[in-house]
């Protein structure tokens, strides 16, 4: 596995694959990869023939220093675990190698992201969609992979990739869990030995949120209501939102469920000082 630390040696790179018309699958990421990242890089691995997985902390996407400041970063560790995982080349660029001049560019996503992470997280799809588009730039893949624990994430990509034409196929692959049920982030490295023990609290609550919109006997002020009791019957736990969100345009379901729709139940919660999301997504009957 190649390491590329600067972008004009990824589009170097990326000019000669294309010149010998292979496949480029990209996974882009933040580093202190877990099993989630892994299964992207696999499956980019089988279905391209090569593949770019970028590790990047980037700074754009944080509206809190400090939250940028504490992201887990572990560059030897993700290159230990890439090589096997089926990575060909690990581009792990610098902040003036992504930045080498201020961006003033702006994304505005409409309503995709005035809900959930677009309202709690000011800017921080405009730093996503703008590392994204220079992620794709450079290494022009045919094929870039995410994970559906950022729902709306993929949904602001989606629009970006359909509203400015990049000509590549975005492939969302499904939340991977722990055993008990917490869904794999590279966050749940900062959280404490009893803080673990409290966040699968959260998956609970959605199952339980899940159950009672499968049902389609409470309304979803109820199933609202029911989750965030649910979750405030913790001390640990500090709800920022849970939302009852329709599974393709994401704006929130009220009053009634539609039949045949897809419902996506969101939520954002502190765990000892710690910020973790989680989805879960239910087709109604
Ligand atoms: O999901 C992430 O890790 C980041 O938001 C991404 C897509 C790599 C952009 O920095």
């Amino acid at each position: 596995m190649e390491i590329l630390q600067s972008a004009a040696a990824l589009q170097a790179q990326t000019e000669i694959w294309r010149q010998n018309k292979l496949r480029i699958g990209l996974v882009p990421t933040m580093g202190a990869l877990h099993e989630g990242h892994l299964q992207l890089v696999r499956a980019a691995a089988q279905e391209n023939d090569v593949v770019v997985v970028s590790v990047f902390v980037n700074p754009t996407q944080f509206g809190n220093a400090e939250d940028f400041r504490l992201y887990p970063r572990v560059p030897e560790a993700d290159a230990e675990l890439l090589g096997p995982a089926g990575c060909t080349a690990l581009f792990l660029p610098a902040v003036e190698q992504m930045y080498p001049q201020p961006t003033v560019l702006r994304f505005d996503f409409g309503p995709l992201e005035r809900v959930m992470e677009g309202e709690h997280r000011p800017g921080h799809f405009n730093g996503v969609a703008t590392v994204v588009s220079k992620l794709f730039h450079l290494s022009r893949p045919h094929r870039a992979y995410f994970g559906q624990k950022d729902l709306q994430q993929v949904a602001v990509i989606r629009q970006l990739i359909a509203d400015l034409s990049f000509d590549l196929e975005l492939v969302a692959y499904p939340t991977i869990r722990e055993a008990d049920g917490l869904a794999m982030s590279s966050r749940n490295r900062r959280l404490a030995p009893a803080d673990r023990a409290v966040a699968p609290r959260l998956y609970e609550a959605l199952a339980l949120g899940a159950s009672l919109v499968e049902e389609q006997i409470s309304t979803p002020e109820a199933v609202q209501q029911a989750v965030e009791q649910f979750l405030a019957a913790d001390p640990a736990i500090q709800l920022e939102y849970f939302a009852l969100a329709d599974g393709r345009t994401l704006q929130p379901i009220i009053g009634t469920w539609t039949p045949g729709s897809v419902v996506a139940l969101c939520l954002a919660a502190y765990v000892g000082g710690v910020r973790l999301i989680d989805n879960v997504l239910v087709t109604l009957a």
